[in-house]
């Protein structure tokens, strides 16, 4: 596995922090996925408009990669926005396209300080010129870091993911390049937006809901899922460490048998 090269900071303040002394640092993910919900009614509770919740939602963001990244974690992958988010209010919208734009602009030079990788998946092509420029500029400057790849799903929606992957398939069996019978899991993992990251191991969920909602749907095939009642917004260090507890108390199968369970048995 690449040895990542782990975030500095010129900040006193967020110097890295030493992995927490409750998590075996042999046994951290490599790549940790996060559905970030909650924020509007964190907003609500305090009387706030839901956007807010949003705002207040970026700096939970900040925590974590910086967290992930001191910690080791190969990839961060967030759920910023779906395909069906296009669905809320334009004022909803609107600000959120904002958030995107000022946040990538006030955070690129910490981001290529820190050696994070950003990337975006998703369609971006429905989104504002100025913010499909800002990612453009951020992806591009941020390339050839060794340090964390963060992907922020932007326009995402997995089933859409899936379905583009399979179009790409078919192009290149059409064009003679690929054999239909030779299309397996490798060829079509390949073809999909996550395809230089391995999948993830774990993916946490903010705010009690139990479902997937459409992310990442083939990536999370094996993922261990942690869910927690925090609203995204206040998800801190704390809740990270016990997400990672939780991670680490798993016994990770993949379909097959547990060392101690598989063992002969005289008849
Ligand atoms: C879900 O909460 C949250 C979102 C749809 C937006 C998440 C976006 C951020 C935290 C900003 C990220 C910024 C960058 C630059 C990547 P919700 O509104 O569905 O909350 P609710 O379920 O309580 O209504």
């Amino acid at each position: 596995m690449v040895k990542r090269q782990l975030a500095i900071s010129s900040d006193p303040a967020k110097l890295i922090s030493p992995i927490p002394m409750q998590l075996d640092p042999v046994r951290m993910p490599d790549h940790l996925a996060i559905i970030m919900d909650g924020n509007g009614r964190w907003a609500k509770k305090r009387g706030l408009p839901r956007v807010m919740g949003h705002k207040a939602g970026v700096e939970a963001l900040k925590t974590t990669l910086r967290l992930a990244s001191n910690w080791g974690i190969g990839a961060l992958t967030v759920y910023a926005f779906s395909t069906e988010n296009w669905s809320r209010p334009g004022e909803e919208v609107n600000f959120l396209m904002s958030l995107f734009e000022n946040v990538l602009q006030r955070e690129l030079n910490l981001l290529k300080l820190e050696q994070v990788k950003i990337s975006f998946i998703g369609d971006l092509s429905p989104l504002p010129i100025r913010l499909k420029g800002l990612i453009k500029e951020a992806t591009e400057q941020t390339s050839a870091n060794k340090g964390i790849h963060f992907n922020v799903c932007t326009n995402y929606g997995g089933r859409r993911e899936l379905v583009l992957a399979a179009q790409k398939l078919a192009k290149r069996c059409i064009n003679g390049e690929l054999e239909p019978d030779l299309i397996d899991e490798n060829a079509f993992a390949a073809e999909l937006l996550t395809a230089n990251d391995v999948d993830p191991d774990l993916v946490i969920r903010t705010s009690g809901e139990r479902r997937i909602s459409n992310f990442l749907l083939w990536q999370l095939a094996y993922a261990e899922i942690h869910i927690t009642e925090t609203l995204w917004p206040d998800f801190n260090e704390n809740a990270l460490i016990q997400a990672l507890i939780d991670y680490q108390s798993r016994r990770r199968r993949f379909g097959g048998l547990e060392a101690e369970s598989s063992k002969h048995y005289e008849i």
